[in-house]
């Protein structure tokens, strides 16, 4: 067997792998199978790739090559190891914006490097490199916006640049008159300046979509950078890099679909970067006076409550309050309150990130549900726990002129009582401030999530008796 035959049927069991991870991942019960089978597969692939690259390249080559891969592997190593659960989505945005780079380089490098290709060969090379180049581009700079948003160092809300419809409409027309003139006569000017037209497009799809649909562009983001990787992949003959592109564009694609969905967002005018989008009005009217409480007041209400809802969000994770509220979960059910906890599909910042939260600290699964399954039920509810959410159970969702108008959210005001845990009156991820803090039913716990829930285990412990273990006890690597 030659060294090719022997890399493409590595290529196949590695295709074969990132399929079964896909799959094992879609669950929580079988997502470890689906990481382990993700990981074998891409060492299957790199051993593969780097052994038939070997072979035809210098040792010079193979000297880079080893150096690109301790750098890279050993960045790679360390961030996946330091990042919080709170800053895995800049990470997955710093990525993608890496995928879109590199689908730039190879894209150049197919231009600039000598082939042997003629006739009508030359001209579908020439568009490959072309489109690789115009997704990569995309990708690049779109990442780096939403790694800028994701992680506070820009502003969430949407940029309104007058005509901007008019704009992402132009620059796709002008890419594809571009792409006719370099398939005909390539040059290096209208590389240039598909580079530049790309990088500004992306720039400005993601800086128009307002801190509400940024879980949707992070996925639509993941889709193009799949995209990019399967176009590098037509470019450098890599079969492989085809297949494992076309998976994540296409899972992303989806992804992204079913978020639209959750959220009742148009997919197409998400991805066109908030495509017949209006400008958000309104936000500065008085909502009058909120009410405080303190954790005994809340051991006292919980203590006569017959049925209580959680509904955890952002802050939950920030604080890493998972672990006491799986204990105040577990006394308050071991004294005969119904006990449920309500998820948002875009609470936090990932998604499924609360219900990894939760998983985590051994919260039962069938107690999570999710919003569709809960929203009816929190009616008849006696206490609803909001813990650091804020977007997910704003009830400015219902005002038209809301930012985050139409989205579905929890309705947690519905209840008889509401307790939120926050900090301060700040807005949440979408920049806008939430009724729900001013109703009559509504009472505030300011301070961390952890440290309030923990004031009320301690409240509760008289007379409920629990038997908790100090929270502290939970053992470090496990938060
Ligand atoms: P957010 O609207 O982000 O609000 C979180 C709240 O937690 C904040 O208001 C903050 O208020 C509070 N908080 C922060 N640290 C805290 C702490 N240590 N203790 C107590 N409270 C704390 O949360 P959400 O309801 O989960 O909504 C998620 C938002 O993120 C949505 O807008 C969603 O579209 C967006 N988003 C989601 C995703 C995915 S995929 N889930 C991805 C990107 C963006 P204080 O500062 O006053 O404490």
């Amino acid at each position: 067997m030659s060294a090719v035959t022997a890399a493409q049927a590595a290529y196949i069991v590695a295709a074969l792998l990132f399929v079964l991870s896909l799959a094992g991942l879609s669950k929580h019960e079988t997502s470890r199978n689906g990481v382990a089978f993700g990981i074998a597969g891409m060492t299957i692939a790199l051993v593969a790739t780097i052994g038939l690259a070997s072979r035809s390249i210098s040792a010079m080559g193979v000297a880079l090559l080893a150096i690109a891969l301790l750098v890279g592997g050993g960045l790679g190593i360390w961030r996946a190891r330091v990042v919080e659960m709170t800053g895995m989505p800049e990470l997955i945005a710093v990525m993608h914006s890496f995928v879109g780079l590199a689908a730039v380089l190879v894209g150049w490098n197919g231009y600039l490097e000598h082939n042997e290709m003629t006739g009508a060969l030359l001209r579908i090379h020439h568009g490959e490199v072309f489109i690789g180049v115009f997704i990569g581009a995309v990708t690049f700079t779109g990442s780096i916006v939403a790694y800028l948003k994701l992680s506070a160092r820009i502003k969430s809300a949407p940029l309104m640049l007058p005509g901007r419809n008019v704009l992402n409409l132009g620059a796709l027309v002008a890419f594809a008159v571009l792409t006719v003139f370099f398939v005909v006569r390539p040059n290096v000017w209208l590389l240039t300046a598909v580079t530049v037209l790309a990088l500004a497009l992306g720039w400005h799809l993601v800086a128009s979509i307002g801190g509400g649909d940024m879980p949707v562009v992070v996925s639509m983001l993941n889709s193009y950078s799949g995209w990019a990787a399967a176009a590098s992949g037509f470019l450098l003959n890599n079969n492989l890099l085809i297949v494992t592109g076309a998976l994540v564009g296409s899972s992303g694609a989806y992804l992204s679909y079913i978020m639209c969905q959750a959220m009742n967002r148009s997919f197409i005018s998400v991805i066109a970067g908030g495509f017949g989008v209006e400008a958000a009005t309104g936000g500065d009217e008085d909502l009058g006076e909120h009410r405080e409480t303190n954790a005994e007041e809340v051991a006292e209400l919980l203590r006569n409550a017959t049925s209580v809802v959680i509904t955890p969000g952002y802050g939950m994770a920030v604080a890493q309050a998972q672990y006491p509220i799986a204990e105040l979960t577990r006394i308050l059910r071991a004294h005969g309150v119904e006990v449920r906890f309500g998820i948002h599909p875009v609470a936090g910042r990932l998604p499924g990130h609360m219900n990894v939260l939760l998983a985590e600290a051994h919260v039962p699964y069938d107690i999570v549900l999710e919003m569709d399954e809960i929203n009816d039920d929190l009616a008849d509810t006696s206490v609803v726990l909001v813990i650091g959410a804020n977007d997910t159970v704003n009830p400015a969702a219902a005002d038209p002129g809301s930012p985050i108008a139409g989205m579905p959210v929890l309705r947690v005001w519905e209840a008889a009582n509401v307790v939120v845990f926050k900090r301060s009156m700040a807005t949440g991820y979408a920049g806008v401030q939430n009724p729900l803090f001013f109703r009559e039913n509504t009472q505030m716990l300011f301070g961390d999530a952890k440290q309030r829930v923990d004031d009320i285990l301690r409240a509760l412990a008289p007379s409920v008796g629990g038997q908790r273990e100090p929270v502290d006890a939970v053992p470090a690597g496990a938060r």
